[in-house]
């Protein structure tokens, strides 16, 4: 299969991830190319914070409702970020595209600019992952990841096949004592059991691969 593994990455760790990814595939017996998000100007981290600030209370009212959530998530504002020209502007030549980034409170800048803008990606099948800083809350860091990143990727003609999202165990705007204490209050487990070196990052690598896989075998079957 060939695949590309699109990534922007502020502090290297969803780079890292991504390299990982492309280890996996490349073992694996794939063609696996890469194709690095970066922006036009790099803006501090309290910069990117204060671009959406005003809409961190409603995150609060949407982790009481899911109701409330559903309906966030369609009309909340993503800001966007100009990247620079990067290698695969078009995707249709490749049978599968990983997408991925940092959680910057929802869909990170520049990765909602690489989906508005990417060519080829109509009925192709795609998969996403991300870092953040916290464990691997079910709704207050997956379902804000994930589900805005499948509409942006559907928008842009792709169906979303997997998603994989680990913590970094780091966080530029010092939250990270925070998500540790979360991690043992609700989980009873370090925050470092949850990136992508720990026995959960590599199973979670390893099952994110398998439904790539899948997908491509259940294409090529007709079923
Ligand atoms: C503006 C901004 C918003 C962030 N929002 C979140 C968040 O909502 N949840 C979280 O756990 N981490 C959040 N983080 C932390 C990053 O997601 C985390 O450090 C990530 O692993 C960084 O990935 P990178 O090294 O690839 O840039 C945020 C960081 C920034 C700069």
């Amino acid at each position: 299969m060939k695949i590309l593994i699109a990534c922007y990455s502020r502090t290297g760790f969803t780079e890292k991830l991504a390299e990982r990814i492309a280890k996996e595939l490349t073992s694996r017996g794939h063609d696996v190319k890469m194709d690095p998000i970066d922006v036009v100007n790099k803006k501090s981290c309290w910069n990117l914070l204060f671009r959406q600030i005003y809409q961190y209370p409603l995150v609060g009212l949407s982790l009481i409702s899911s109701f409330f959530y559903n309906w966030w998530v369609k009309i909340y504002h993503q800001p966007e970020e100009d990247i620079r020209p990067h290698v695969y502007p078009d995707v249709s030549g490749f049978d599968h595209v990983c997408v991925g980034g940092p959680k910057w409170a929802y869909t990170s800048y520049p990765i909602a600019r690489y989906l508005k803008q990417i060519k080829g990606l109509a009925h192709k099948p795609v998969s996403a992952f991300a870092t953040f800083g916290g464990p691997p809350l079910k709704i207050f860091e997956l379902k804000f990841i994930f589900t805005p990143m499948n509409r942006q990727i559907q928008k842009a003609g792709g169906k979303l096949v997997a998603n994989l999202g680990l913590s970094s165990n780091f966080h530029e705007l010092h939250l990270i004592r925070i998500f540790r204490l979360v991690s043992w209050i609700i989980f009873r487990r370090s925050l470092k059991s949850f990136t992508l070196d720990s026995d959960y990052g590599k199973q979670r690598i390893k099952t994110f691969c398998d439904k790539i896989e899948m997908e491509n075998y259940i294409k090529s079957k007709g079923l």
